[in-house]
C-alpha cells in the first residue's frame, strides 16, 4: 500500500510553465489515496485554471487570503493546520526567495509562513530556466530553506520552455510522487548501504549469440526501491532488463556473471546488506567466438561445452565470514517444487543467515510473487501480493534483523 494513502496534502502551485505537471501531480496524488487541497498564487492563474485544479483534486480550490468562504476568513491558518505537508509545485525562483525572506503579501506564502513547522513539512519543487537556477542568488536561496528546515526537491535536467536546455526543469509528475512517497516511509533502513544484484545474467556464444533466462529483474528492482524508501543508500548491479532504475538508487549495469561478479566486488566492502535476487546463469560456454558462427549447410551444429560461472553469493558471504565481517547476506532461490526443502538446503550451501524462495515458472516476469522466508530458525511466509508490497516487507524484516 502507497505511504500517501489517508494523507492530507496542500498542493500549492505558484507560477510556472510547470504548472502544467501539478495538474498530472494533483491527479497522481488522488489516485495514491490522498485528499488534495489545491492553493494558487494569482500568477500561477496565467499558466493553469483553478477549473481544472478543482475537476482534478474534488474540492475547490484557493487563490486569495481573502477568502471568504472560511468562517473566520483565516484560510492561512485553517488550511495550513490540516495538513500533512505542503508541496508547493512548481517553486518559481521568486516563490522561493519570498519563503526565505518569510514574505506573505497572498495566500499561498502567507500560509506557508503559517504552518506549525514541526508539525507540517514544507516540500518545493523548483522550476525555472537554467540560468536562474545556476544564479548564485538562486543557489543561495535554496541552501537557506534547506538550513531553515525546508525540503527543496532536486530538478531535472533537459529541454526547457524558453529553447534552452540545462538543470532547472520541474521533476515530472511521477518523480514528485515517489519522493513524496520516500519522504513519508518510515525510515527503518537509515544509515544502512544496501547491494543488489537483479536480472538475468547473459553468457555470449558468439558476437550475437547467448544463453539467458528469463528473469525479468522485477523483485530485485522492487527491492532496491523499497530500501531507498525506507532510507537506505542503494546500488543497484543490474543484468540486461528493461526496468526503469528506481529514484535515488545507483544502477550498474552488466551483461555477464563475471562482469556481475566484479561490480559486486568493487562495491561490497561498502556495502552492510547484500540482497542477491540475480538470476545468475550456472553455466557459460567455455569459448566465446568472436566472429559469427556460421551454419556451413552441412547439417553439422557446433558442440557447445559449458564451464560453472562464479557464485557472486557465496562468494561475497564467504568473503564476509572469513574477514568477520558484519555484511548481512541475502540470498533467492527460485524453485519449481519442494520450496522449503531446497531454500533451507540453500541457506546453508550458501551460507546466508537469510534465503527468501519463490516458485521460479511462477514469478518470472510477473508482477506477484509469494516468498518463503527461510533463516536458522525456521520459515516464514509473506502470501501472495505486488513484488513491491513484499519488497517492502522484505525490506522491513532485514531492518528487523540488523536493529
Ligand atoms: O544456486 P542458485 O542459483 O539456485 O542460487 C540462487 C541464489 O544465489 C540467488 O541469491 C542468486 O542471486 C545467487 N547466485 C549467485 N551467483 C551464481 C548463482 C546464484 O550470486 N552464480
Amino acid at each position: 500500500m502507497s505511504t500517501l494513502a489517508g494523507k492530507h496534502i496542500v498542493l500549492g502551485l505558484s507560477g510556472g510553465v510547470a504548472a502544467f505537471k501539478s495538474a498530472e501531480l494533483c491527479r497522481a496524488l488522488v489516485k495514491a489515496g490522498v485528499t488534495v487541497q489545491v492553493v494558487m498564487t494569482e500568477a500561477a492563474e496565467h499558466f493553469m485554471t483553478a477549473v481544472t485544479m478543482q475537476a482534478l483534486s474534488g474540492r475547490p480550490v484557493y487563490t486569495s487570503q481573502w477568502d471568504p468562504r472560511e468562517a473566520n476568513n483565516m484560510a492561512h491558518i485553517n488550511l495550513s493546520r490540516e495538513a500533512d505537508a505542503i508541496v508547493v509545485a512548481p517553486a518559481s525562483a521568486d516563490f522561493m526567495s519570498k519563503l526565505l525572506h518569510g514574505g506573505a503579501d497572498e495566500l499561498l506564502s502567507l500560509m506557508c509562513l503559517a504552518r506549525p513547522i514541526d508539525k507540517v513539512p514544507l516540500i518545493v519543487a523548483p522550476a525555472m530556466n537554467r540560468e536562474m537556477w545556476s544564479n548564485p542568488a538562486t543557489q543561495r536561496n535554496v541552501a537557506q530553506l534547506k538550513a531553515d528546515g525546508v525540503h527543496v526537491l532536486d530538478v531535472g535536467q533537459g529541454d526547457q520552455a524558453c529553447g534552452e536546455t540545462g538543470d532547472g526543469r520541474m521533476l515530472e509528475a511521477e518523480e514528485i510522487l515517489e519522493d513524496l512517497m520516500a519522504f513519508f516511509a518510515p525510515k527503518r533502513m537509515a544509515g544502512q548501504r544496501v547491494l543488489v544484484t537483479a536480472g538475468p545474467t547473459y553468457e555470449a556464444i558468439d558476437p550475437v549469440r547467448g544463453i539467458t533466462n528469463l528473469s525479468s529483474g522485477k523483485m530485485g528492482f522492487a527491492i532496491a526501491r523499497a530500501a531507498r524508501m525506507a532510507g537506505a543508500e542503494v546500488t543497484l548491479v543490474a543484468g540486461p532488463v528493461h526496468l526503469a532504475t528506481p529514484r535515488g538508487v545507483q544502477r550498474i549495469d552488466v551483461r555477464s556473471a563475471r562482469q556481475m561478479l566484479d561490480a559486486v566486488l568493487a562495491g561490497v566492502d561498502d556495502a552492510s546488506v547484500f540482497v542477491a535476487t540475480a538470476a545468475v546463469a550456472d553455466w557459460r560456454p567455455d569459448t566465446q567466438a568472436d566472429q559469427k558462427i556460421k551454419k556451413d549447410g552441412s547439417g553439422q551444429t557446433p558442440a557447445l561445452r559449458f564451464v560453472e560461472n562464479p557464485d557472486i553469493l557465496a562468494t561475497v558471504a564467504a568473503s564476509s565470514r572469513a574477514r568477520s565481517g558484519d555484511l548481512f547476506c541475502v540470498g533467492f532461490a527460485a524453485e519449481s517444487h519442494d520450496l522449503l526443502a531446497h531454500a533451507t538446503a540453500k541457506r546453508i550451501r550458501k551460507g546466508v543467515p537469510l534465503l527468501v524462495g519463490n516458485i521460479g515458472p511462477a514469478t518470472f516476469g510477473q508482477d506477484d510473487n509469494a516468498l518463503l522466508l527461510v533463516d536458522d530458525a525456521g520459515a516464514r511466509e509473506l502470501p501472495h501480493g505486488s513484488k513491491q508490497d513484499l519488497a517492502v516487507q522484505l525490506i522491513d524484516d532485514i531492518a528487523r534483523r540488523l536493529s
